[in-house]
């Protein structure tokens, strides 16, 4: 697998949501505003970032091919931002211009270089990856359970590149600084977890998830991206893994696609 191949995904993954079901006449009842309104306007927030500072790190790295991917990603991200922003909007539902969560993380992407610029990248779309299975089973919303599920596909194939990237990035590392690098960052994903669940807990807890079963989700999509990230790890996106309920959710729960989307060495 190479960039070329991820930027080839990305161009083909653009016109995904195109069909969505605007004309969904469902409105989120009081319960369901109450359990997702406030985490929907977080994450729609965190996937509106414009991606300067991380194109700029991308281009540092001096291969077209990862550069025109990266560029391809961050349409991708703001492409979620956009969807789930009309959203809110549909709902009568205000986005929001900043948060703390979201500067933590984007204060936290600007410091140092691509490599760790990446891993920071790299706790938020496992962040999310459990999110959004939570946001699904949270709502009955015909359409924002469809936008969770396009959403979900998009951030496996979001975790392969990112891990894809840190692997080429850190091959040849000694086992001190793997180590060193491993316990930080490991560090990260914890604090992260712990903000996340402060800040989204109704939204978790709507979607099936408690504070020990979202830690554990959490750390399981972690787990994988390290072994992605192993030389000669499997990097590949999930399928057929009974990876989404953890509680009694609402008819037609998503389950993850039982053939393998893609997969590469
Ligand atoms: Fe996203
Ligand atoms: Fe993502």
């Amino acid at each position: 697998m190479t960039f070329t191949d991820f930027k080839t995904y990305f161009q083909a993954n653009q016109n995904r949501y195109a069909d969505l079901a605007w004309d969904d006449p469902h409105q989120l009842s009081p319960t369901e505003l109450r359990a997702v309104r406030a985490s929907l306007q977080t994450f729609q927030r965190g996937e509106s970032s414009e991606g300067h500072y991380l194109y700029a790190r991308a281009k540092q790295l001096g291969d077209p091919e990862y550069t025109a991917a990266m560029r391809l990603f961050i349409k991708e991200e703001q492409t979620h931002a956009a969807v789930l922003g009309r959203f809110l909007g549909q709902q009568g539902i205000a986005r929001l211009k900043g948060h703390w969560l979201d500067g933590i993380f984007r204060g936290l992407r600007r410091v140092l270089g691509l490599e760790h610029t990446l891993r920071v990248l790299l706790v938020a779309e496992v962040v999310a990856a459990v999110y959004y299975r939570a946001l699904l089973n949270a709502t009955y919303s015909g359409l924002l359970q469809q936008i969770c599920r396009r959403i979900l596909l998009d951030e496996e194939m979001h975790l392969n590149f990112q891990c894809f990237t840190l692997r080429h990035l850190s091959a040849g590392r000694g086992g001190v600084g793997r180590w060193l690098h491993r316990h930080v960052y490991r560090g990260l994903m914890v604090g992260a977890t712990l903000l996340v669940y402060a800040s989204s807990r109704p939204t978790l807890r709507a979607g099936g998830y408690g504070f020990v079963s979202f830690c554990a989700a959490l750390a399981a999509e972690y787990t994988r991206t390290e072994q992605m990230q192993r030389p000669g790890g499997l990097i590949a996106v999930r399928c057929g893994q009974a990876a989404a309920p953890v509680a009694p959710t609402p008819a037609g729960a998503w389950q993850w696609p039982q053939q393998g989307l893609r997969a590469a060495q």
